[in-house]
């Protein structure tokens, strides 16, 4: 990687932040960091355990003051949680200094993979309204992102390669 500024996914819940974040930094050969699992590791909850336990603005403020801190490392890949980019802290930063990457996808194949899951707190409580309500009005948000991957044609591997194709003359 010739650049110091970072890899940042971005997108709802379900777009495959984590999972594809992952694999582009196997093929690039950099570290990668889920914002989501570090909040986990550092306060030894899970997320659904921080909402439910210190609720919604706890989470948001780790979430920042997290998210943060992990944009000061060097040529990393970094999944961001949903709501992260929705952050203006975050957001500036992101716009600033590093690449953005917004995972977009059809609502309702969104829909498909959020509504009831477990181990989003923020989806369980939700309506498919309200789940399409808020995928609206996220994606006015993260259409901010440096780069827009439409992803409902392609499939894992087509996305990893399209990243870092867009990635590399950079
Ligand atoms: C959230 C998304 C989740 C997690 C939390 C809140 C959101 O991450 O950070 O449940 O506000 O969209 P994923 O996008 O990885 O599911």
């Amino acid at each position: 990687m010739n650049s110091k500024k970072n890899l940042v996914f971005i997108g709802m819940m379900g777009s495959g932040k984590s999972s594809i974040g992952y694999l582009v930094s196997k093929k690039m050969n950099i570290k990668f960091i889920d914002i989501d699992n570090l909040i986990e590791n550092e306060t030894g909850m899970s997320i659904s355990e921080i909402f439910e336990k210190k609720g919604e603005d706890h989470f948001r403020n780790l979430e920042e003051e997290i998210t943060l801190k992990t944009l000061k490392n060097i040529g990393v890949a970094i999944s961001l949680g949903g709501g992260g980019f929705v952050n203006n802290n975050i957001r500036k930063e992101i716009l600033t200094n590093h690449f953005s990457f917004w995972l977009n996808w059809d609502e309702l194949v969104l829909l498909k993979r959020i509504k009831g899951s477990k181990k989003r707190p923020l989806a369980l409580k939700l309506t498919v309204q309200e789940i399409k309500q808020l995928i609206k009005k996220r994606s006015k948000i993260y259409s901010k992102a440096q780069f827009k991957i439409n992803c409902n044609k392609l499939t894992k591997t087509e996305i990893v390669k399209k990243i870092i194709k867009i990635y590399e003359p950079n």
